[in-house]
């Protein structure tokens, strides 16, 4: 028999709380997800692709990470048209006008330009000007961050109806003679649409960082720091992957278990995981923490490989649409990525 937490009922009945969060005379509401979409570019590089630009092996990478394919964007083709279109497509889902939206937070670290936001230029594309639009930086924890944010804007009253999109076109910054590197990453982008309502909802989101290990994964360059005359202006990914691999495993063991914790919930209780997707092999170790088996996580890395902030909400929306993931059911969201930064949310569907 399935056990539900007093506070989580089950699908179909009435959430008992016997206390309904509240902020002076307003009862908080729940966010919820309404709608999702995602978007990929049409080009695909196999792995075979890559054994033609690098000395690296389809077997290595694919026993390496589980990647066996990653979509790579077009000549022109930007973070925010990924965006623009994910949302579009989370909207029609949703049955929502995007002037109805009241909050777009979008989670990147590859934007289109400095500025504005990639989350302005997506939502004058959209026709939702006027609302309270901005960007994430959290690196591959963007979009589970973004959620996060706006999770709070809704919480408190602020927000009504939010688009929440996690988007990037990291290939950009990839270094395309550096193997252990250019064999991990993809583009993409993924988004929901967030309704405040008094139906579960976003149960809990947690967001943390440690700057302190800077040194394992950074981009060197930027605007204030300056750039190089090296290809691309000095602009790639600097990654310790052994090291990046040992931290993440340890920080999604101890991340799980204190969303678990915050929001009164045991293991059994969660019917999908659907984590960052870097490696296959930290997604299985977070996999056994939580025990469960596989075919209860959502696994999309050897399609779309590291996709940064579009990695979860791309999975998410191929949950979605393959009916895998239905209403009523409990979902653990989890990222992690430079910073270090690490999220999670823990939602009804
Ligand atoms: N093809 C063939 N051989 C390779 C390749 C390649 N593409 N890349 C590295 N190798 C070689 C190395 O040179 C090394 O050779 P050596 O033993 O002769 O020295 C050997 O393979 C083993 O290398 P490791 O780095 O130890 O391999 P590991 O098993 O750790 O896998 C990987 C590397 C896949 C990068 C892994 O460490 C990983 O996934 N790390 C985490 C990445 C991650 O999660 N990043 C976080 C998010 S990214 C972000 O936030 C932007």
């Amino acid at each position: 028999m399935r056990l539900w937490h007093p506070a989580f009922p089950a699908p179909g009945q009435t959430p008992p709380r016997a206390n309904p969060p509240s902020h002076g005379d307003t009862v908080l509401k729940y966010a919820r997800i309404i709608g999702t979409g995602s978007a990929l570019p049409e080009k695909v590089l196999t792995n075979a692709d890559l054994e033609k630009i690098v000395d690296t092996s389809d077997e290595w990478i694919r026993t390496r990470t589980g990647i066996t394919e990653r979509h790579i964007a077009a000549d022109g083709e930007t973070t925010g048209d990924l965006a623009f279109l994910a949302a579009q497509r989370a909207l029609e889902a949703a049955g929502v006008k995007a002037s109805e939206i009241d909050l777009i937070v979008l989670g990147t670290t590859t934007p289109d330009i400095i500025f504005p936001s990639t989350a302005c230029l997506v939502q004058h594309r959209l026709g939702a000007n006027g609302c309270a639009a901005f960007d994430v930086n959290a690196a591959c924890s963007g979009f589970v961050y973004a959620l996060g944010v706006a999770n709070a804007f809704m919480r408190s009253g602020q927000s009504k109806k939010a688009l929440v999109i996690g988007a990037e076109t990291l290939t950009r910054m990839v270094d395309w003679t550096e193997r252990e590197t250019c064999v991990l990453f993809g583009d993409g982008a993924g988004a929901v649409v967030l309704e405040a309502s008094d139906e579960p909802g976003i149960f809990t989101t947690r967001m943390r960082a440690d700057g302190g290990f800077k040194h394992l994964l950074f981009n060197p360059v930027g605007v204030s720091a300056g750039f190089t005359d090296e290809p691309n202006h000095g602009v790639r990914i600097n990654m310790l992957g052994r090291e990046v691999f040992k931290v993440a495993v340890k920080t999604l063991d101890s991340l799980v278990g204190e969303t678990l914790e915050d929001a009164g919930m045991k293991e059994e209780e969660i019917d999908w995981l659907i984590p960052h997707q870097a490696n296959l092999r930290i997604i299985e170790a977070t996999a056994k923490r939580l025990n469960m088996s596989m075919d209860r996580v959502i696994v999309t890395v050897d399609k779309h490989a590291n996709t940064s902030s579009g990695s979860v909400p791309l999975a998410l929306d191929y949950a979605v649409r393959s009916g895998k993931v239905q209403r009523g059911q409990n979902l653990l969201l989890e990222a992690f990525g430079g910073g270090f930064t690490w999220a999670s949310a823990l939602l009804r569907y």
